[in-house]
């Protein structure tokens, strides 16, 4: 059994394993900094914002900012004019940067951070924004507490990918169904099984071992929606997103897992992005307007300050 961590060590191994997956972040989990990532991320960020979007935000501050995958494609989109990013990972925040570089976006700064001690005045910020991090801060409240102080009177906050507690439950399905089906898998690539590394001798391959320790939460609509209250911030709302989408993903990824990245061929990794992407765009027609939040893998999550506040 996994012992108890306290919360200093919880930040402590996501700075590490972060650190360590940084180089290769975008390219294991299909980062895309392209035309269909941005499509990927204006969709979320519409859905939160509604027609607030098109106004833009002049000052926001993304959390837990990783590669940069939100923040940059709403800058580079024209959405966000001046776009502040922290992370606890260094390395992330490095690799950020490189990418932001190459997009031409100069006025993105970084700032290492912990998302619960935020080192920016009261009311800095139009936005606050944040994509796949609430699940590993161990201490919500106050986290929340500094998302509003940061604020602006009549700022938004977005937060979206995180995993809701019963799509996580049921995503277990696909990712055992790929554990079982690989060998077959593999036999039918060609592809060789990837070894199981020794941690004294490759140390990445421990931290990448971590991966199960720094997601500490999943969510109810619920108690997203009461973390947000709990700190003072109204109109708010919690959606779900991806269900046929994320068990396609779960299994392929799963499968994909088990392979070394070089015998799993080009074709494939197509099939597999193109294939999320349709089945994406029908959760979103078809089941997104009517099954309930909790059922979906990922929550979206969007509440304001009040302006008299
Ligand atoms: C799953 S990654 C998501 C990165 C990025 N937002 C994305 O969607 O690709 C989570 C990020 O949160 C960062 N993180 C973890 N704990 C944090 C904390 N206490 N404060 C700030 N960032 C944290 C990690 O370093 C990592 O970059």
């Amino acid at each position: 059994m996994q012992a108890l961590r306290s919360d200093e060590q919880i930040r402590e191994v996501n700075t590490r394993y972060h650190d360590v997956a940084a180089s290769g972040y975008d390219r294991k989990w299909g980062i895309d900094f392209g035309p269909t990532g941005r499509a990927q991320v204006l969709a979320k960020a519409r859905k939160g914002l509604g027609a607030r979007l098109d106004h833009g935000f002049a000052r926001a501050l993304e959390v837990g900012a990783g590669t940069g995958y939100f923040g940059l494609h709403l800058t580079q989109a024209g959405f966000i004019a001046e776009l502040t990013c922290t992370d606890i990972s260094a390395g992330m925040l490095e690799a950020l940067g490189a990418n932001a570089g190459r997009l031409g976006l100069e006025t993105v700064q970084t700032v290492r951070a912990d998302a619960e001690r935020l080192p920016f005045a009261d009311r800095s910020f139009d936005l606050v924004l944040g994509h796949a991090i609430l699940h590993h801060l161990p201490d919500l409240d106050r986290a929340f507490g500094e998302f509003r102080r940061v604020l602006r009177p009549g700022g938004r906050i977005l937060f979206a990918g995180e995993p809701s507690s019963l799509g996580d439950r049921i995503a277990r399905l696909p990712k055992r169904a790929a554990l079982l089906a690989a060998p077959l898998w593999r036999r039918a690539l060609g592809a060789a099984p990837i070894d199981t590394p020794d941690d004294q001798q490759q140390p990445a391959a421990g931290a990448h071992r971590l991966e199960a320790e720094v997601d500490i939460h999943t969510f109810t609509p619920g108690q997203l929606e009461r973390l947000a209250r709990g700190a003072g911030l109204v109109d708010v709302d919690v959606r779900g997103e991806e269900l046929l989408a994320n068990w396609f993903g779960w299994f392929n990824r799963g499968l994909e897992a088990t392979a070394a990245d070089t015998d799993v061929p080009w074709w494939w990794r197509q099939y597999a992005f193109r294939g999320y992407l349709c089945l994406q765009k029908l959760d979103r027609a078809a089941l997104e307007p009517h099954l309930p939040t909790g059922l979906f893998y990922n929550l979206l999550l969007t509440g304001g300050r009040p302006e008299d506040s």
